[in-house]
């Protein structure tokens, strides 16, 4: 396998990927504050300070290659404004298997800009890095993260019921996925 592989900013036809910045710091803190960004994401709306803190840890996150290391790139769109972020973490180095994770500015969903985001670390990561499966794990009610999987043919692998405490009540855990040879087909 390639890796490890440092970053380097990812070009789409209308979002590029590139690291996150100190000066992302409003745009990246008025979505992760934003209690509908955050109902399903397994953290609640967070301050200031933890904003602070995890743009610090994730613009510093630029290399993929033991199992855990992971990159948080900013979604950036044409005017090079922060719309969202995407998560991509190796899961299994033996297994080749990566995760992969999403969220947008409510403003900027709606339009396309998931899905374009998730195609260039799915081109990534099934081309350059030669990984062999990746996954996505979800609450089963966020239908907008459900159908995002779904358009981009990955399959519904996993229901979990009720096996997570999470945030006042038991909640279930769906898992999507999609192997090299089905991203290329
Ligand atoms: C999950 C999330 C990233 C999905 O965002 P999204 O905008 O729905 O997804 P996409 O960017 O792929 O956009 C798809 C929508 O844009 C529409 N669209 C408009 N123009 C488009 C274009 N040029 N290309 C593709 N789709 C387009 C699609 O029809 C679709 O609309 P629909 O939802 O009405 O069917 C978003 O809901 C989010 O950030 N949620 C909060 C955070 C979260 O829960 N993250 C996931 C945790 S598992």
């Amino acid at each position: 396998m390639p890796m490890p592989w440092d970053f380097r900013p990812l070009e789409g036809a209308r979002v590029r990927l590139d690291l996150l910045r100190e000066d992302d710091f409003d745009a990246l803190y008025a979505i992760q504050s934003d209690p509908d960004v955050c109902r399903y994401l397994l953290y609640e709306p967070r301050s200031r300070g933890r904003v602070q803190e995890v743009l610090e840890r994730d613009a510093a996150a630029t290399r993929l290659g033991e199992a855990d290391s992971f990159v948080q790139p900013a979604i950036r769109d044409a005017a090079g404004r922060l719309i969202g972020t995407m998560y991509f973490k190796i899961a299994s180095v033996e297994d080749k298997t990566a995760e992969i994770g999403w969220l947008l500015d409510p403003r900027f969903q709606g339009q396309g800009y998931a899905r374009e985001a998730a195609a260039l670390l799915l081109d990534l990561a099934f081309g350059e890095l030669g990984l062999h499966r990746v996954y996505a794990e979800l609450d089963p009610r966020n239908a907008a993260s459900v159908a995002l999987c779904l358009r981009l043919g990955m399959r519904h692998e996993a229901h979990f019921r009720e096996h997570m405490w999470f945030k006042g009540d038991w909640a279930d855990t769906g898992i999507y996925a999609i192997l090299a040879h089905e991203w290329r087909g």
